[in-house]
């Protein structure tokens, strides 16, 4: 059965796409079958960073009105991947959601649901059909703050096991007291830490040329230290 987990953050901007697309990868480097589902309803972007837009006919909006079956939906490639639909309708309730997503659990080992920014509908329903969240916080107070609330949000949706993980982070601002440190980032949205991730600037790239940051560069290695960590491996801290 697949451990299903929703990447959440409130805020947008903070780099959860990156970091499914990143895990999902690295997930799958370590032999683990991964469906990555994009649940950003009208603004999707996991299958520009796998390279595979031009391969979207179905999304699993269409798997949850009947629309096709839930072979036709899935774009396989590299990871397997579920796009999101163009556009809510009110077909696209929380109860038939969760039974799609939840669906899929007996072909998969992970199921990464990639959530839109905010705390509304959109959010709710990529987290109706998670046993677990991460959230995904940038060193900043905004991004906390939003974090905080997310994480909020999760718990009141039945969401017991939530990991934070920081992006973006650089130590010389962090050592000039620029951006928020470790400590103040646990603190301050009451989240266990799983995970680092530096700012690199291989992400943005790879985003307009739907490639992969090299096997070397810093968000691989984090990406790829987090995933060991998803799997239950004892991985060192590293935040460099
Ligand atoms: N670790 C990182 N280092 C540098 N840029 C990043 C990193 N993670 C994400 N980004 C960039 O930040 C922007 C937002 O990332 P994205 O994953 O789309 O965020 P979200 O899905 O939370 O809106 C993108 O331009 C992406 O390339
Ligand atoms: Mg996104």
């Amino acid at each position: 059965m697949a451990e299903i987990i929703v990447v959440a953050s409130g805020k947008g901007g903070s780099g959860k796409s990156s970091f499914v697309s990143g895990v999902s990868r690295a997930l799958a480097k370590m032999g683990k079958k991964v469906l990555a589902i994009d649940c950003d309803i009208g603004l999707r972007s996991l299958d520009l960073l796998f390279g595979v837009s031009e391969s979207v006919v179905f999304d699993w909006g269409d798997i949850v009105l009947d629309r096709c079956s839930a072979e036709q939906a899935v774009i396989k490639a590299e990871i397997d991947l579920l796009a999101a639909p163009r556009s809510f309708s009110d077909g696209l309730t929380l109860e038939a959601t969760a039974k799609v997503f939840k669906s899929f659990s007996d072909k998969y080992d992970y199921i990464l649901l990639d959530s839109p920014a905010g705390i509304d509908r959109g959010f709710q329903l990529a987290a109706c059909g998670a046993d677990k969240a991460i959230v995904i916080t940038t060193p900043d107070s905004v991004c906390v703050r939003s974090c905080a609330r997310a994480f909020d949000e999760l718990r009141r949706l039945g969401i017991e096991d939530t990991r934070l993980v920081i992006n973006m982070f650089e130590v010389k601002p962090v050592c000039k007291k620029k951006l928020l440190n470790i400590d103040q980032c646990i603190d301050e949205t009451g989240v266990q830490l799983l995970g680092i991730v530096p700012r690199d600037i291989n992400v943005g790239f790879c985003s307009v040329t739907g490639t992969v940051p090299g096997e070397f560069s810093p968000s691989t290695l984090a990406y790829s230290r987090i995933a060991k960590r998803i799997t239950g491996k004892r991985i060192p801290l590293v935040c460099e």
